[in-house]
């Protein structure tokens, strides 16, 4: 059973799938684990911390050969994988809605791609949720890189030389990454209030001690919603929210917006008009800017001025913060793979709930439900 972990291709990837602790962990399970040169480099894992941890550390070509699983964050092109089992599984974020022909080369090399962003939102799976783990760095990321751009201090401070006031932060989507973000700009001393359309995360907002802004006229998604997943809102909620978010974002310093459609473009939060009506220095960080934005005007990796506002977001958030994201991501690999893991077969054996869910392709054919839908 050999686990190879390769090094990510993909333009600004920092992260990777494996750390020497969940080398450890595998090789401690029976496995043999190759690791590409160089791979934890970005992430500041040496070559040698593989090695002492017990593996093998080689080239792509010589780690992938004889593989039974691939480990990555980003989803290698097939041509990597040449050499490996036929069969071989490929765990890891394949954007499958996004990036469907890396999905039908999958099936036609005959590999087993796993879709890390499929794992189902049930309790037993949380530990494996590499969503989850992400989202929630994210969250903590993007409220520091505004505090960084924004030319005023978050906390209130008395001063000898008069007082600075408390920045007020206005979190939008109360997903993963929304609580977290809301938890470190309190940590940080500013007033925070925060809204969403599914009416559970109310109290999630006020347990963190900031200020749920909800709309009150057109009724949101009740509860949770569907595995904690939003769906596109009707038109008059979207009205609703807009004449809401328009009366509130005036008076805000910092604005998050983290909202996310399973399978479709951010929805459009804040459009130029209303960044029209905010104070200049005001900063907005776009989360969703690699999935449409949130935001209008955003652009990935880049901080556009408009109106004197600065709108941000990053194209790759997590990898902004490489080394915790990588071990996060490594054990979310170990936890999903581990918690299978048959001592007779000496592997993983997947069982219909979950390995139904992330298996995108199996012996040539693509066989998600969820992509066929
Ligand atoms: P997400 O990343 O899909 O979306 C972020 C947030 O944006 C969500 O809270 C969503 O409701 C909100 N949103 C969408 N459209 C919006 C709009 N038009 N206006 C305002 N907000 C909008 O969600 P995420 O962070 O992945 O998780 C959502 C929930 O799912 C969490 O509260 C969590 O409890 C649950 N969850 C459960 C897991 C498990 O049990 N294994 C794992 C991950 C999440």
């Amino acid at each position: 059973m050999r686990i190879a972990i390769l090094k990510e291709r993909a333009e600004g990837e920092t992260r990777v799938a494996a750390t020497p602790e969940t080398a450890k962990k595998f090789i401690a399970l029976g496995a043999e684990v190759a690791v590409e040169e160089g791979a934890g480099a970005d992430a500041s894992i040496s070559d040698d911390a593989f090695r002492e941890a017990g593996a093998e550390v080689a080239t792509g070509p010589k780690a992938v050969e004889g593989a039974d699983i691939v480990l990555g964050v980003q989803a290698p092109d097939v041509l990597a994988l040449a050499g490996a089992k036929p069969g071989a599984w490929v765990a890891a974020l394949f954007d499958p809605f996004g990036n469907r022909e890396r999905v039908e080369a999958y099936a036609k090399g005959g590999f087993e791609a796993l879709s890390m962003e499929f794992m189902p939102r049930i309790t037993r799976a949380q530990s494996m949720d590499v969503l989850s783990s992400q989202s929630n760095l994210s969250g903590y990321k993007a409220v520091i890189a505004a505090a960084d751009e924004y030319g005023r201090a978050f906390p209130m401070m008395m001063t000898a030389a008069g007082t600075v006031q408390a920045a007020k932060c206005f979190v939008m989507g109360v997903g993963v990454a929304g609580l977290q973000a809301i938890a470190t700009a309190r940590r940080l001393g500013a007033q925070v209030s925060a809204t969403d359309v599914r009416s559970a995360t109310k109290e999630q907002i006020r347990s963190l001690g900031a200020k749920p802004i909800f709309v009150e006229s057109v009724e949101g998604i009740e509860g949770e919603g569907s595995g904690g997943y939003a769906t596109e809102m009707s038109e008059e909620y979207q009205k609703a929210q807009a004449e809401l978010v328009s009366g509130h974002i005036a008076k805000q310093d910092i604005v998050i917006t983290t909202a996310l459609i399973p399978g479709r473009a951010a929805p459009r939060l804040i459009s130029d008009a209303q960044i029209a009506t905010m104070k200049p220095g005001s900063v907005i960080f776009d989360l969703a800017v690699a999935q449409g934005g949130n935001v209008e005007g955003s652009e990935p990796d880049r901080v556009v001025e408009k109106h004197g506002v600065k709108i941000m977001g990053y194209a790759n958030t997590p990898a902004h913060l490489a080394a915790d994201a990588s071990a996060l991501f490594a054990r979310n690999h170990y936890n999903f793979l581990s918690a299978f893991w048959d001592e007779e077969q000496g592997r993983p054996v997947l069982d219909e709930e979950i390995g139904d869910a992330v298996r995108l392709t199996r012996g040539g054919e693509v066989v998600s439900e969820r992509l066929a839908e």
